[in-house]
């Protein structure tokens, strides 16, 4: 009978060590460190190398993996991670990562990019220190059609069924995090980062995407806060925290033939704060013909925003365009519910839309906006079909 019960109990003990072990090998990621490929945290030397060895390895591992690249701070010119990988991948970033300053170094499209993954995080509360004061200088975008091509910080194109959080992107030279041809995408607590009067560089671009989410982050930017192009669907942005910047935007959009619908966005539980813009909807007066439906703008807070709602269908702005063409692009099924807060300029609601292709079924529900002006806020509207209902300050134009 002992016997039996020290042969049962140490049965017992091999099948636990069995088991914590089967636990250790099988189900954590299997790691593999960047120190480990050469990578030095002097903020002077290159790492891309070793970042990229470090990523091909992780990306070959079958099995859950991990690439890290711990605390300090690292210089790394521009890298492009690829996949297919073999198994679900960890990019964790707990340290900064430092964008090259050096003019021979800086005219590329993009810095940070990742592109063919499935089951990709990207996480650990770590920074992309894009280091953009040494190139905005070189932006005369405005101005000139011909200007010099900046890196964006953080691309992702391919991506599915992945995510980004716990990230802060630092003054980018151009767009913080691009989104391209990706699906099932979730971005929350992320920080993004640069001076007001920065130029071009957009928070989150997304175009040609499905099934994105951002919520639950920080955007302090000198262009768009969130912008929404061609071919972006099913987008769903909550519990964002938007200024400085331009605002939230769909658009620009029918600038060019052969743009692809956007539809199904919507924008909720977030707060503008001192941006140009509140929520805007933006199509360049131009023969491109698409649509632009179902979008909702729901329980959103307004400090001092210069434009708190707007639609905009003669966007324009270099200020060349035929004023005789009008935008080619149809809007129709926007709600704009709860909005309150106040507006620095006295057009708290403003909705120019096309004289070609009106705005459709566009509903204002619940609307308190004060201009913090002496005059009271007025709304206005160009060729818009909708109605408006409940408390309604500035007075519906609809
Ligand atoms: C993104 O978030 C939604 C809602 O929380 C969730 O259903 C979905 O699985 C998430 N996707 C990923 C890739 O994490
Ligand atoms: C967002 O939702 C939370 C929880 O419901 C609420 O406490 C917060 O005030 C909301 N923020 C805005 C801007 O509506």
């Amino acid at each position: 009978m002992a016997g039996f019960t020290l042969c049962f109990g140490g049965l017992l003990l091999l099948m636990f060590l069995f088991l914590w072990a089967s636990k250790a090998e099988g189900y954590g990621p299997r790691l593999f460190n960047v120190m480990n490929y050469g990578a030095v945290a002097d903020g002077q030397r290159d790492n891309s190398q070793a970042l990229l060895r470090a990523w091909r390895d992780g990306c070959e591992w079958d099995g859950k993996a991990e690439v890290l690249i711990p605390y300090g701070t690292y210089m790394s010119d521009p890298v492009e991670f690829s996949g297919p990988c073999r198994g679900p991948i960890n990019f964790v970033i707990r340290g900064i990562l430092k964008a090259p300053t050096h003019n021979s170094k800086i005219f590329t499209t993009k810095w940070i990019s990742f592109q063919y993954i499935d089951q990709l995080t990207i996480t650990g509360g770590g920074t992309l220190d894009g280091q953009g004061a040494s190139s905005w200088g070189f932006n005369d975008c405005n101005t000139n059609s011909n200007c010099p091509t900046l890196p964006t910080s953080l691309v992702l194109d391919f991506v599915t069924n992945s995510r980004v959080h716990h990230l802060t992107s630092l003054n980018s030279k151009n767009t913080h995090i691009s989104i391209f041809a990706s699906n099932n995408f979730n971005v929350s607590h992320v920080r993004i980062s640069a001076p007001d009067d920065s130029p071009n560089t957009d928070g989150i671009k997304i175009g040609t995407s499905h099934r994105i989410r951002v919520s639950r982050s920080v955007i302090e930017t000198g262009d768009d806060c969130i912008a929404m192009l061609s071919g972006s669907t099913k987008i769903h942005i909550s519990k964002v925290y938007c200024g400085p910047g331009h605002g939230i935007s769909i658009g620009s959009l029918g600038r060019s033939q052969g743009e692809r619908d956007v539809k199904g966005i919507i924008v909720k539980n977030s707060t503008f704060s001192r941006t140009t813009n509140g929520v805007r909807i933006k199509t360049w007066a131009s023969p491109a013909s698409m649509k632009a439906s179902n979008f909702i703008f729901q329980d959103i807070v307004m400090k001092d925003v210069f434009n708190p709602i707007t639609i905009d269908q003669h966007y324009c702005p270099h200020g060349n365009c035929n004023p005789q063409i009008s935008s080619n692009v149809q809007i129709s099924n926007v709600l704009y519910k709860n909005i309150v807060g106040t507006s620095s300029s006295m057009v708290a609601v403003s909705l120019v839309c096309s004289q070609s292709k009106p705005c459709n079924n566009v509903v204002l529900d619940n609307i308190n906006l004060v201009h913090t002006g002496k005059e009271a806020a007025i709304s206005s509207c160009y060729h818009v079909n909708g109605l408006s209902y409940g408390h309604q300050n500035p007075v519906s134009c609809i």
